[in-house]
């Protein structure tokens, strides 16, 4: 079933409301699950060149494209600046290389993926002494966007975005634009709403984008703690069980019909099928206040996996 909704961004572009996201999907599983995603209908990807997946996306793209089983105008291909890419100087080689390894002309949306900086280095990220990664302060964000601007004009990206950013950061960017941001890409789901920050964004004009929808299944290893199974939440439950829906396909609807677009990741042929069957059912405005009711501020992608990252200047949260 393919994605039958869109989200149209200020400027008039549509994008599908339902993504597949590739967060935390090596090489061999998004080759396999991307090729699924796009016969189960996905025309929306999410990826990032911190998620070292973008050569083997280019190359299923390439296949698909070739193969004229899709067209360019029907993808929707989203990717982003990567944290040592964040100055206004590098905004074009990272937006290149990203287009080389997708092997496209453009991409549909440009996002800076965080509002910091970290020096350039090949590889990882560069640690000092005490295992702290070494912070690049001096980030510019109106510099910063001028550039984003630019690839915007030249045709590199046809729409630009920021990701992670709050509000004082994107306030800051809508004072000093000629171009605003068409989406803003943040954690989102029944545990971390953000209403506030939400309804800023419409009120702003900008698209919210919500990553994590399913609370990052497995991601425990990554942060080392625990954290909460949004599943397993005893409301999103019994919503599923009355609408013969599973708990996933309650938490993507809650954020569709809350007017926020969503990637939730995965690598399962049947879990990635189930994620985008979506569009047959609606949860009732009585069970949208009761999921509404369940924010609780918890924010599970915390960068607690960047050690040091706090100290930034522009750390966002
Ligand atoms: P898998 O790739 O094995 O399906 P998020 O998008 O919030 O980051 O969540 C992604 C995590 O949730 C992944 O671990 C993914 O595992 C899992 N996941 C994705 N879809 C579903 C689903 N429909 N039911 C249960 N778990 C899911």
């Amino acid at each position: 079933m393919a994605c039958k909704m869109d989200i149209t961004f200020e400027n008039g572009t549509k994008m599908p409301a339902l993504g597949f996201g590739t967060w935390r999907a090596s090489d061999e599983e998004v080759e396999r699950a991307l090729n699924e995603a796009l016969e189960a209908g996905y025309r929306h990807i999410d990826t990032a060149p911190v998620y070292l997946n973008e050569k083997t996306i280019g190359k299923v793209l390439k296949e698909w494209l070739d193969a004229g089983k899709v067209t360019r105008d029907e993808l929707f291909i989203v990717t982003k600046l990567p944290p040592h890419g964040t100055r206004a100087s590098t905004v074009q080689k990272y937006l290149k290389r990203s287009l080389d390894d997708l092997q496209l002309a453009y991409v549909d949306l440009y996002h800076i993926h965080v509002p910091f900086t970290v020096p350039e280095v090949d590889g990882p990220f560069l640690m000092d002494d005490d295992g702290q990664i070494v912070l690049e302060t001096t980030t510019d964000h109106v510099a910063l966007w001028k550039a984003m601007e630019k690839v915007h004009e030249d045709g590199l990206a046809r729409n630009i975005g920021l990701s992670n950013f709050n509000q004082r950061q994107i306030q800051r960017i809508l004072d000093n634009c000629q171009i605003k941001p068409a989406n803003l890409q943040i954690e989102n789901h029944i545990y971390l709403q953000q209403p506030e920050l939400v309804k800023f964004c419409k009120a702003n004009g900008i698209s919210v984008t919500a990553y994590s929808p399913l609370g990052s299944r497995g991601i425990e290893k990554l942060l080392n703690r625990e954290v909460p199974d949004l599943l397993d939440n005893p409301v999103v439950k019994e919503i599923a069980e009355k609408l013969g829906k599973t708990a996933a396909q309650v938490l993507l609807r809650h954020l569709l019909q809350r007017g926020i677009s969503t990637i939730p990741k995965s690598t399962n042929p049947k879990r990635l099928r189930e994620n985008i069957d979506l569009f047959d059912f609606d949860i009732e405005d009585s069970d949208m206040v009761r999921l509404n009711a369940l924010d609780q501020n918890i924010r599970i992608c915390d960068f607690g996996f960047f050690p040091g990252i706090t100290k930034h200047p522009e750390f966002p949260f």
